[in-house]
């Protein structure tokens, strides 16, 4: 047999080694220059059918071959494998300096932005708040509220009572909370108490079934109408702006004596003045602390009810009190 061309067979294998641009491709090129087929194997096989005084040699040159090819191969394979693990690590790495995904994120419904304001500010005057049903007794809703019987609120045509329950309602005010309050705890008590109310109304641009109140009571020794006057003016400037001023017009509710409207100023666009109805108020009346089992001689008290709706519709020019509760995006994130 001729001798092999050893120097050739290195030099192609150690050529396609070099060449290989992936793992996969070393493991082509290793099959293809060491392994059982490789021109490799077959020179290594012929050396025993050489002449004898060759084989020491041709053997030698044999084996130098190879293992020249073999470490070729462990070269290439640990550059390969250096580049594929730079390679995955690019890939996968997070570039926290770019800016993030937008996450969209909702915001507080324009009412109950109201709402915490107005928490916060009679939080501050050391009122607490107070919660209460929305599913009320005869009792707390109106007999307690002093409310005769035969009292145009407590038909059917104002109230939406539970069916076969003539006694359960939908409460109609916050104001049944006074009562739960009071019922509970003698004096001083300062409260307010949000939440939402029912009433059978066809809904229109100023009227809903449902919509939400606050209720306050303070009651304590010496309270007088003019605590009331006063509360309710810091109120309104705390909410609404430091130029609003307040009148306080006769009104009537069977559980405050005397009850009075709150008004509070307004100046339009155009410069035109006017009065705005926010809120009833008035003086505990006396039965409902004897109903409630406090002293009307040694506590008065006085309770207001701002409407929250009311409030929003004109912190933000709203004219149809519908928009808050058609859930339109496009109205709502104007409040974001
Ligand atoms: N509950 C009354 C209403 O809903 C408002 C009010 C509350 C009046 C407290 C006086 C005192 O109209």
């Amino acid at each position: 047999m001729n001798e092999p061309d050893l120097a050739q067979i290195e030099a192609r294998a150690l050529a396609d080694v070099r060449a290989s641009s992936s793992l996969a491709e070393l493991e082509r090129a290793r099959v293809a220059h060491t392994g059982r087929r490789s021109p490799l194997a077959a020179a290594l096989a012929g050396i025993g059918s050489l002449p004898p005084e060759r084989r020491g040699e041709a053997g030698k040159a044999a084996n130098a071959a190879r293992r020249a090819i073999e470490d070729a191969l462990a070269e290439r394979e640990r550059e390969l494998e250096a580049e594929e693990l730079g390679a995955s690590l690019e890939r996968d790495t997070t570039d926290v300096t770019l800016p993030g995904d937008p996450y969209p994120l909702g915001a507080l419904h324009p009412i109950t932005q109201i709402r915490m304001e107005m928490e916060e500010i009679f939080l501050a005057l050391g009122y607490r708040i107070a919660d209460g049903p929305e599913i009320e007794t005869d009792w707390h809703n109106f007999t307690a509220l002093n409310t005769p019987e035969g009292h145009p609120a407590r038909t059917p045509s104002d109230t939406l009572f539970v069916e076969g329950r003539p006694d359960r309602m939908l409460r109609t005010q916050t104001s049944p909370v006074q009562v739960r309050a009071m019922e509970r705890e003698q004096p001083p008590i300062y409260l307010i108490a949000p939440g939402f109310v029912y009433r059978r109304d066809d809904v229109d641009a100023t009227h809903s079934p449902q919509f939400q109140q606050m209720e306050g009571l303070a009651v304590d020794e010496g309270l007088t109408m003019a605590h009331l006057k006063g509360t309710m003016l810091h109120f309104a400037r705390e909410l609404l702006g430091a130029d609003r001023e307040i009148v306080l017009q006769p009104h009537f509710f069977p559980f405050t004596e005397p009850s009075v409207d709150v008004q509070v100023s307004y100046v339009d666009k155009a410069g035109r003045t006017g009065w705005l109805e926010l809120a009833g108020a008035g003086m505990v009346d006396p039965n409902v602390l004897a109903f409630c089992d406090i002293d009307p001689e040694a506590f008065t008290g006085f309770a207001f009810g701002w409407g929250l709706d009311r409030l929003a519709m004109i912190r933000h020019g709203v004219p149809d009190l519908r928009m808050f509760f058609e859930n339109d995006l496009r109205f709502l994130e104007q409040f974001a």
